[in-house]
């Protein structure tokens, strides 16, 4: 297997927004993640991943895009961008970009040019425009639903003020679908690729992937009676994962390929390793986020089954497993771990539960050490190094997320992850923008002790638990390589060798388990006492 740095890379997401505000304004820019840079290197990580920059009436923090080839004001320009990445070059970080293929904001001079145009034209066949059902087109074309909520559909008023054409948007109306059958949608991301790509951008994480194609008679969906948006468990559906999405990414593939070593991760929630394995391999995408494991719950069983079929999907064709506890879609690890309900097949999951924190933060920690033990290549989500929770309990006339208002208030949606970092002082703002000035989402009272500052000062902080476990991932022979071998099998015992001596191993079994005490403790979660590794704690072990 080669060695290329995607291979066993550690990547940290910066959500912009919330990483950092350079300006003052409350809201998080470039400026401010050029300066956080060196927090990042000596964190130990590889590259960052920036979730959209682009331009955007922020309908969902920023996944709506009205220019793919320019900078949010709010964040700065593209000199800054152009800055990112060379600063981040030379502290040795790669960049990753976000490409949001699937649909344009509403604001997007081609989507302003589809309504204008009229049914028919050039103009409208960028997007996926469709007569309504009923005797006067006033039912929308399929039952398709959106994955923040009500129908998949919206219907226009055409330039002569008659009811029109309705538009297929999968996520929220303010962000209609491309038509990726349509030839000039493709050459103008082949354009898009080469911009980002000549600007630097060592790779791109691809959106919402397996949304590209539609079965081309738009047939209703069958949701299996779950009226939510759940792709993990849909198969043979019309609009999600259709197989005609491997040509845009062989497309991609083509035009990365003109380049040396840029990468793509996929971003696609599908219903099996086997039908993730599809989008991977050397005529599509080099990697892709691993979701099972995202989603599983704290649960020894469900884990080694999701690292299995992990290893067994991905090993034998040559791409690197990828493992992802969190995002800025998801629920923060800590509550979730913190809550009865510790997996996530959907955002709604779990909310609403009593959160025990010292228990989500004690799961946490080991589930840092069994990600960063695992082979292949790991992410990271801004704050998880600092066990930040999530803020269940942000004002609802502060949440942006477009899910709660599609549900009518009913889920909270991911603003609660994505709540502006702390970085130091004792209270709001935290160092993220000057004193006195008021984050775009608010910070909770009480995160003194969960600053970077603080953190960085304490020694049983999981700040420091996240560092000293990326450096051992930097040094010691076992971490370097691709071996991996479980030991034994003991309920509830996550327990697996990675070669010149290493060994990691997880209790989740409910009480203390016994450790070879004769074997040093590189580094453990939780300290074990005379051999025992208390429950919900992991260690790494040497020869
Ligand atoms: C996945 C992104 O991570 C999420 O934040 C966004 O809402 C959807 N795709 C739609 O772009």
């Amino acid at each position: 297997m080669s060695d290329a740095w995607w291979r066993r890379a550690v990547i940290y997401e910066v959500y912009p927004r919330s990483f950092a505000d350079g300006n003052g304004d409350g809201d998080g820019d470039l400026r401010g993640l050029r300066a956080r840079l060196p927090y990042l290197r000596d964190l130990g990580v590889d590259g960052i991943w920036i979730a959209p920059w682009y331009p955007s009436p922020m309908a969902d923090g920023g996944y709506d895009v009205s220019d793919f080839t320019g900078i949010h004001p709010l964040f700065g320009e593209l000199a800054d961008a152009d800055a990112v990445i060379a600063e981040a070059h030379a502290l040795g970080l790669r960049v990753i970009t976000d490409m949001v293929a699937n649909h344009t904001s509403i604001e997007h001079p081609w989507f302003a040019a589809a309504l204008a145009a009229g049914p028919g034209s050039p103009e409208r066949a960028r997007y996926l425009f469709r007569d309504g059902r009923g005797d006067s087109g006033e039912e929308p074309p399929t039952n398709w639903i959106s994955a923040f909520g009500g129908s998949a559909w919206t219907r226009i008023t055409e330039a002569n003020g008659a009811p029109g054409q309705w538009y297929l948007h999968l996520f929220a109306e303010e962000q209609p679908d491309l038509n990726w059958s349509d030839e000039a949608v493709r050459a103008d991301f082949d354009r898009i690729l080469r911009f980002w790509f000549d600007r630097g951008v060592d790779g791109m994480r691809i959106d919402a992937a397996p949304a590209l194609a539609k079965a081309p008679a738009f047939p209703d969906a069958d949701y299996g009676g779950d009226p939510r948006f759940v792709t993990i468990r849909w198969v043979g559906n019309p609009h999600w994962d259709v197989d005609a999405v491997h040509e845009v990414f062989r497309r991609f593939r083509g035009v990365a390929d003109e380049y040396a070593d840029r990468i793509f991760v996929a971003e696609a929630v599908v219903s099996s390793a086997e039908r993730l394995a599809a989008y991977l391999g050397p005529d599509e995408m080099q990697t892709a986020f691993n979701f099972p494991y995202l989603k599983s719950a704290w649960d020894a069983d469900a884990l080694r089954s999701v690292i299995d079929d992990t290893l067994e999907q991905f090993v034998p064709i040559g791409v690197p497993p990828t493992w992802v506890t969190s995002s800025h879609d998801e629920v923060r690890l800590r509550t979730r771990f913190g809550r009865r309900t510790t997996s996530s097949a959907h955002f709604a999951d779990g909310q609403g539960e009593a959160v025990d924190l010292e228990l989500g933060l004690r799961r946490s920690r080991a589930s840092a050490l069994l990600t960063f033990a695992l082979p292949g290549t790991a992410y990271l989500y801004q704050g998880e190094e600092l066990g930040l929770p999530e803020v269940d309990d942000l004002p609802d006339g502060s949440i942006t997320d477009p899910v709660f208002r599609r549900t009518g208030g009913e889920t909270r949606g991911r603003d609660g992850c994505r709540v502006p970092m702390p970085w130091s002082g004792d209270e709001p703002p935290y160092g993220f923008s000057p004193d006195g000035i008021t984050t775009w989402l608010p910070q909770p009272s009480g995160w003194d002790g969960l600053t970077v500052a603080a953190e960085e000062a304490d020694p049983g902080s999981m700040l420091r638990l996240v560092r000293d476990a990326l450096a051992l991932r930097r040094s010691v022979p076992g971490l370097l390589g691709d071996e991996f071998r479980w030991v034994g099998r003991r309920d509830g015992v996550l327990e697996f060798d990675r070669g010149g001596g290493f060994t990691c191993v997880v209790n989740l079994s409910g009480s203390v388990v016994p450790i070879d005490a004769t074997r040093p403790v590189l580094l453990a979660s939780t300290a074990p006492v005379d051999g025992l590794l208390p429950n919900d704690a992991a260690a790494w072990l040497s020869r």
